[in-house]
């Protein structure tokens, strides 16, 4: 199992614009290593500058702790899968999956064993001889992924590999991708701009954008403390409601549309650089209330739209100028146009300077409520 190390890496293309900015992060050994961000942060940049298709413009990279900056693709040893899945028209399933074998030069009857080891494992065992336009999109995916595992690189690096497929068959391969990666027991770097896929695979994500890292950890940690804003609404869906808090130094409050006040302890208070401040809230903290209490932190909204989902109930209201959700398990009988009262929960919110966008007040009721002692 081979660790990827990036130091200090830039890249700029000839606009001379930085497309990825200090990049530092180490990826261990047997990891399954998300790079989540919107289109366009420079997540393939980043996996190709990896990979050696792209040069990097400043910065080191180390692949199992040897410098690698100047290796060829092909001295690498890593795999690469991507999006559009790069399979060969002309070439049957069997021939595609070998071809990675044949650059190796290993023997016809030994690449025909592996070929079927290898096309028994992900269920292409009666596709062979098909060409790929007579396979679905989920059968091409696992050729690609075939072709990349049979030639036993310790690294593999997937862009966006499961975009083209529908949202069922994403959600199987999602699960597919990650049980072939345990039993491999290979380091693996995966793009997605989904979060979803981000949250579900990864062993750690790290979440880019513009060009630079915002955070890195596991996913329920980046899910529970969003460094910054911007983590908080990309990661989480629908994301963490977000509002404008004036910050009262003399009565060691934060307060929220004049009507609302949250306590904070001087120390913290010390934190904050200027008078506003970003609050944040998970949809699934705002729970409903009787009436409206000053002390309990709620207010009355009217209901602009109502999901429901089976499992869980979604509502989208305006508070403070912006859109909100709430989200409670249970199917609720609410209609639109109604007014509800609803209250924050004070120790799930989380707290962000204006200025410095820092991550100031973590939620203080993480662990009682979303992790069961033992499982995470
Ligand atoms: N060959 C190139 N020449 C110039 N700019 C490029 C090139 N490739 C990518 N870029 C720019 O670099 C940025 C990051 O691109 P990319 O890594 O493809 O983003 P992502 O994969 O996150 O969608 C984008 O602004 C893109 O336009
Ligand atoms: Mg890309």
């Amino acid at each position: 199992m081979y660790s990827v190390e990036l130091m200090n890496v830039d890249k700029t293309y000839d606009n001379k614009q930085l497309v990825v900015k200090d990049v530092n992060v180490t990826i261990e050994p047997g990891e399954f290593f998300v790079l989540v961000g919107p289109s366009g942060c420079g997540k393939s940049t980043l996996l190709r500058m990896i990979a050696g298709l792209e040069d990097i413009s400043a910065g080191s990279i180390r692949i199992d702790g040897k410098k690698a900056d100047h290796l060829p693709p092909s001295k690498r040893e890593l795999s690469m899968v991507f999006q559009n899945y790069a399979l060969y028209p002309h070439m049957t399933v069997e021939d595609n999956i070998r071809f990675g074998l044949d650059v190796k030069k290993m023997n016809k009857k030994e690449q025909r064993k592996k070929c079927k080891d290898i096309a028994d494992m992900l269920g292409l065992s009666d596709y062979l001889k098909r060409k790929p336009r007579h396979l679905s999109g989920g059968q091409r995916q696992r050729v690609a992924l075939a072709r990349a595992i049979i030639t036993n690189s310790p690294i593999c690096l997937m862009d966006e590999p499961l975009s083209n497929l529908d949202a069922k068959l994403r959600a199987h391969m999602r699960a597919e991708i990650r049980e072939l990666q345990r039993k491999l027991g290979i380091t693996l770097i995966y793009v997605t701009h989904d979060q979803v896929e981000a949250m579900t695979m990864g062993d750690r994500i790290m979440v880019l954008n513009e060009g630079e890292i915002q955070q890195v950890g596991k996913p329920i940690d980046v899910y529970n403390s969003p460094a910054n804003p911007f983590v908080a609404k990309f990661i989480g869906s629908p994301p963490m409601n977000l509002t404008t808090g004036l910050v009262n130094r003399e009565k060691h409050h934060i307060s929220l549309e004049d009507t609302l006040t949250i306590p904070i302890d001087p120390i913290t208070l010390n934190n904050i650089e200027n008078n506003k401040v970003i609050v944040g809230i998970r949809p699934e903290n705002i729970e409903i209330s009787a009436a409206h209490n000053q002390e309990n932190l709620s207010f009355e909204v009217t209901i602009d739209h109502v999901e429901i989902l089976g499992t869980e109930t979604l509502l989208k209201f305006k508070w403070n100028n912006s859109n909100w959700y709430a989200k409670w398990y249970g199917q609720w009988n609410i209609q639109v146009g109604q007014s509800l009262f609803l209250q924050l929960n004070k120790d799930s919110l989380c707290v962000y300077d204006s200025q410095s966008e820092k991550l100031i007040v973590e939620p203080k009721n993480i662990q009682k409520q979303n992790i069961h002692e033992g499982i995470v």
